[in-house]
């Protein structure tokens, strides 16, 4: 059995931003994204706020390759990403974790887990067993291996899919409201859990989350309305004129 680690053998010296340029978005004729340009500094978390509906999981569906742009480009590491496939990106390193969470509710724990190796550049091997690391992380889910998805409760489920994510060895995660729905104590376990995986693995992260504590703990913002960026700085500036605007508090 190989024990495959999270944290990558081979600190790896290439820049890995993520570049975003001049998006822009359609749902058939409706305009979503508009002249979207944007940065995911190597090993840097950045949060991007906006109220419902502007087209944040919009954007983050075009990194993963799952909607088409119709102008702008997409770079990851240098390398020009926007005609890759979702399976690509993945193993480029590019780990998503879906608004909702998607986990498969008919599989157990485990097998949604090992559905994370997908991702590893050399895919699915057969052979491998789950890094105690994501039980370090998610405690939780070692006495629930052999549950079903669909009975987890909904934190639970979150720390699965954050969880299934890191199993593919990203280098950039990309966190579609992690906390939307779930109760004050969980969502605490899981900012932590993104504090300890930053600090253990050096990757980059970004976040779309309304909860202000969150947001705080990233090191940049972008705030979307309409569709555009409108505001960007560093968290510790912050204003609240800012967070009344496009955080719902
Ligand atoms: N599959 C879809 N088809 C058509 N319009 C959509 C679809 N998904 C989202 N939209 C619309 O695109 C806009 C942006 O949605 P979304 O990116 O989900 O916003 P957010 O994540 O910021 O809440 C909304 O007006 C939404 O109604
Ligand atoms: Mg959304």
């Amino acid at each position: 059995m190989t024990s495959p680690q999270l944290t990558q053998n081979n600190p790896i010296q290439t820049d890995l931003t993520l570049r975003i340029s001049n998006l822009n978005v359609y749902y058939g004729e409706s305009h979503i994204l508009r002249n979207v340009d944007m940065s995911i500094p190597s090993g840097q978390m950045v949060c991007l706020i906006g109220r419902n509906g502007v087209g944040k999981t919009t954007l983050l569906k075009t990194i993963m390759g799952l909607l088409k742009p119709r102008t702008g480009e997409i770079f990851f590491a240098d390398k020009p990403i926007t005609k890759l496939t979702p399976d690509r990106r993945a193993k480029m390193g590019i780990g998503y974790v879906p608004q909702g969470r998607e986990i498969i509710p008919r599989v157990s724990v485990k097998d949604n887990l090992l559905l994370g190796l997908e991702a590893r550049p050399q895919g699915r091997k057969g052979n491998e067993s789950i890094p105690e690391e994501i039980f370090d992380l998610f405690p939780v889910l070692k006495t629930m291996l052999s549950r079903m998805g669909g009975d987890l409760s909904g934190g639970q489920q979150q720390q699965l899919a954050i969880a299934r994510a890191l199993m593919g060895k990203p280098r950039l995660l990309v966190l579609d409201e992690p906390t939307e729905g779930i109760q004050p104590s969980i969502i605490l376990e899981i900012e932590a859990a993104v504090q300890r995986i930053i600090k253990a693995t050096g990757i980059s992260v970004l976040l779309v989350e309304q909860h202000l504590h969150f947001v705080r703990q990233a090191d940049r913002y972008y705030a979307m309305q309409k569709g555009g960026i409108v505001a960007s700085g560093n968290t510790e500036d912050l204003s609240q004129e800012v967070i009344q605007q496009f955080l719902a508090v």
